[in-house]
């Protein structure tokens, strides 16, 4: 019986896989990473050469991979995830999703943060950027939940000043007490843990918010250094309500541009209908896209152009958009995206663009991520990286018990992404400190 190392330092014996950031692939069939005590890696690469293997915990046949990251989730969501398939989004989020985040006080947020903590963790997800609810108590409860489980993770209260779910505030009010309340929780929690825990000033999108809202919102995240997140692009009667809120603003984009919204620290989710002229913008400012293309296929809202993207050089990372996405499971993801590039193939879309291999999927989930966020220290199995890993099981994505698991670096990750299991995570660490959710690997015996 293999016991998970639940603190730092210790060190893993395993198959290794991760990209690395020149460019590269860590590819180990039998390779130990070594952890420090401060959870960070200080060896990686062939067990004939670590001085650790004798003392290593042995993993094998299990892979360890970097955690995955999840640059755009919706804590409250999570139990209507899978509900209101096909759903316009205007629609979807009225029925669904506003009744539901209405609900999320304190008490629902201190029951359900936990077990949505662990349930990211079990499907490998170390890093989770998380949108909550409008509510200040809920939202330091999620924060709370995350700063117990070990997590990494951003997460800020949802701004909205018009088209909300708060029916006891006045409207005038609505305003000056969300820049206030926002403001109180990223002084508390922004950078919190040695940066574990970081703060987005989270405006819903620009159908839910005033010009002021969305400018006093960016003006508050540079001032406290802080994420700045919010919706773009993700659905033809969205952008249709947006030009029509906005009839100054050249394009959807341009609203929060006028906002001063863009930039490093800035993630826009969804962005799937981008003008060129919008992609050049884009990328311009600096800002990063959180692609979620299983909310994208569940909601009908459209199939992001991802190669001619990239070519234009945009910085993507991938997200699960619980609840419009039905599952938690990045992997789940990389599949949806994958599917999305093919059907813009077959359909013969333009705009289709270079498809990507298994392995890009795997380094959008990961290295990609990290860049969004700008976050060098985590995201790929290195030398002076923290250790958030997590070790997979490739045997649970078999089709027969007794088939091998494949050894090429390709057709492992392609089976990861194209056969995930709900079981194969077995561990997930940050920093090196165990996190509940996955299962443990003595429960394969
Ligand atoms: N746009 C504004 N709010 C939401 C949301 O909660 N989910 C999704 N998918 N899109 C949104
Ligand atoms: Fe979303």
């Amino acid at each position: 019986m293999t016991e998970l190392p639940a603190r730092p330092p210790f060190a893993l014996r395993a198959r290794l896989l991760s990209p690395l950031a020149d460019g590269g692939w860590l590819d180990e069939p039998d390779g130990v990473v070594e952890v420090d005590v401060g959870g960070r890696i200080t060896f990686a690469g062939p067990a004939s050469e670590s001085s650790s293997t004798a003392s290593a915990v042995d993993l094998r046949p299990l892979v360890l991979l970097p955690g995955l990251i999840d640059l755009h989730a919706h804590l409250p969501q999570l139990p209507n995830a899978g509900l209101g398939s096909g759903l316009d989004l205007l629609t979807w989020l009225d029925r669904y999703i506003f009744p539901l985040e209405r609900s999320y006080d304190r008490a629902v947020a201190e029951r359900q943060a936990p077990a949505a903590f662990r349930a990211f963790a079990a499907a490998g997800t170390t890093t989770v950027v998380a949108y909550a609810a409008l509510w200040p108590d809920s939202t330091d409860a999620a924060f709370e939940a995350a700063e117990a489980h070990g997590i990494r993770a951003v997460i800020g209260k949802v701004m909205m000043d018009r088209l909300t779910y708060d029916a006891a505030i006045r409207e005038t009010d609505i305003l000056e007490t969300s820049l206030r309340q926002s403001d109180e929780l990223a002084s508390r929690w922004h950078g919190r843990d040695d940066g574990r825990l970081s703060y987005a000033f989270t405006p819903r999108f620009a159908v839910s918010c005033s010009a002021e809202m969305l400018r006093e919102s960016a003006s508050l995240a540079a001032r406290h250094g802080a994420y700045w997140q919010t919706h773009l692009s993700e659905d033809a009667g969205e952008i249709e309500e947006v030009l029509r809120l906005f009839p100054g603003s050249t394009d959807y984009l341009d609203v929060y541009e006028r906002a001063g919204g863009l930039g490093a620290r800035t993630i826009l989710a969804h962005a799937i209908h981008l003008s060129d002229d919008e992609v050049r913008r884009l990328v311009a400012s600096g800002s990063h896209v959180a692609h979620c293309p299983a909310s994208n296929l569940f909601l009908s809202s459209g199939m992001m152009p991802l190669g001619r993207y990239r070519d234009a050089g945009m910085s993507v990372g991938l997200g699960s958009d619980v609840a419009a996405g039905p599952e938690v499971s990045i992997f789940s993801v990389m599949r949806a995206g994958a599917v999305t590039q093919r059907v813009l193939e077959l359909t013969g879309r333009a705009d289709a663009g270079r498809a990507l291999r298994p392995l890009d999927w795997l380094r959008l989930a990961t290295l990609g991520g990290a860049a969004a966020l700008g976050q060098e220290s985590i995201g790929s199995i290195e030398v002076g990286r923290e250790a958030d890993v997590i070790a997979v099981d490739p045997r649970f994505t078999t089709p027969l018990p007794e088939d091998d698991p494949p050894t090429v670096a390709e057709d492992l990750a392609s089976r990861l992404i194209f056969r995930p299991h709900p079981n194969m995570v077995r561990g997930a660490w940050v920093r090196g400190r165990l996190l509940a959710g996955p299962p443990g690997v003595d429960a394969i015996g």
